[in-house]
């Protein structure tokens, strides 16, 4: 990651790489946050929530069965659901403990090479990508998770790093779609740290008007849009930027193997719109600071 000269934001345009360098590694694994920062991205971003009995881990989904092998390790244990229509068995994370997630295998659905990665605790990410990058955190699904907030700001200060650009080599930011999440973090925990409001096209017409991004500002430093949001609206950048506001929007990637070259393309085309920064599966493939 590249250092600011005093304490203070990494240079923009900031590279998230997004659940990590995702596109040839295993998504929200070590394997993925190491590739990251060997790929020189600014942030690794990656999405929190909590087991059972209460352990911070990195999962993109609510449920297991997409990203690990849960179903063939405990499949006794799939609950019979509903979804659109058609029955099918999930395996929720909330149904699991810590030791259980740990047997996991967090790798080889993505390639038989990664056989072995376990699903990563917070801790463990903290421990592993620590002075390589920074940590863009997502709260993800946090209302399933009541007192996340706090578990994860007490986790962050035991690392030292609850304060803003408190470890120049590893910056934190913090996200969410859920805005009641953010509004805890901001206004009942008081965090110092940055917070970037997620929303995709469907909320655009709630947040992008001067009055939502006014609202906005009340809880948040910044804003992470759908790349369409920006791109169907072209001041929204300079806009949010006059407010003090930053703006990543998500999610830049290549549409099939071997086809990067638009993908970088695009995120250019984003920073000069005005973006602060680009969250992507391919932070090889983006513009970097200087
Ligand atoms: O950081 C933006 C992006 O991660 C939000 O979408 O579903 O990939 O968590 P999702
Ligand atoms: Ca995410």
């Amino acid at each position: 990651v590249a250092v600011p000269d005093a304490a203070g934001p990494p240079p923009t345009p900031w590279v998230v790489a997004h659940r990590g360098a995702s596109a040839y590694a295993p998504e929200n694994t070590v394997p993925a946050f190491a590739l990251a920062a060997e790929q020189h991205a600014t942030f690794v971003e990656f999405d929190l929530q909590r087991t059972k009995d209460g352990a911070l881990v990195i999962l993109h989904d609510t449920t297991l069965e997409r990203t690990t092998d849960v179903e063939e390790v405990f499949p006794e244990r799939g609950r019979q659901v509903v979804v659109k229509g058609e029955a099918r068995r999930q395996w929720p994370l909330v149904d699991f403990t810590l030791a259980e997630v740990r047997r996991l295998d967090a790798g080889k659905w993505f390639d038989p090479k990664f056989a072995g990665t376990r699903l990563p605790t917070f801790g463990e990410t903290i421990a592993a990508v620590r002075g390589k990058i920074g940590l863009f955190i997502e709260l993800k699904s946090p209302e399933l998770y009541p007192g996340i907030e706090a578990a994860m700001l007490a986790e962050l200060k035991t690392a030292g790093l609850d304060r803003p650009w408190a470890d120049p080599r590893t910056p934190v930011l913090l996200q969410s779609f859920t805005v009641s999440s953010l509004q805890i973090l901001t206004r009942e925990l008081r965090t110092p740290l940055p917070v970037h409001l997620l929303f995709g096209p469907a909320d655009a017409s709630r947040w992008t008007n001067d009055q939502g991004l006014a609202e906005a500002r009340t809880f948040a430093t910044g804003l992470s849009p759908d790349k369409q949001v920006l791109r169907t609206d072209p001041t929204l950048a300079a806009r949010a930027r006059s407010r003090g506001m930053l703006v990543t929007p998500y999610t830049f990637r290549a549409s099939a193997p071997g086809t990067y070259a638009d993908v970088g393309t695009e995120m250019r085309e984003a920073i000069a719109q005005g973006a602060d920064g680009v969250i992507t599966d391919n932070p090889d493939k983006a513009p970097h600071s200087p």
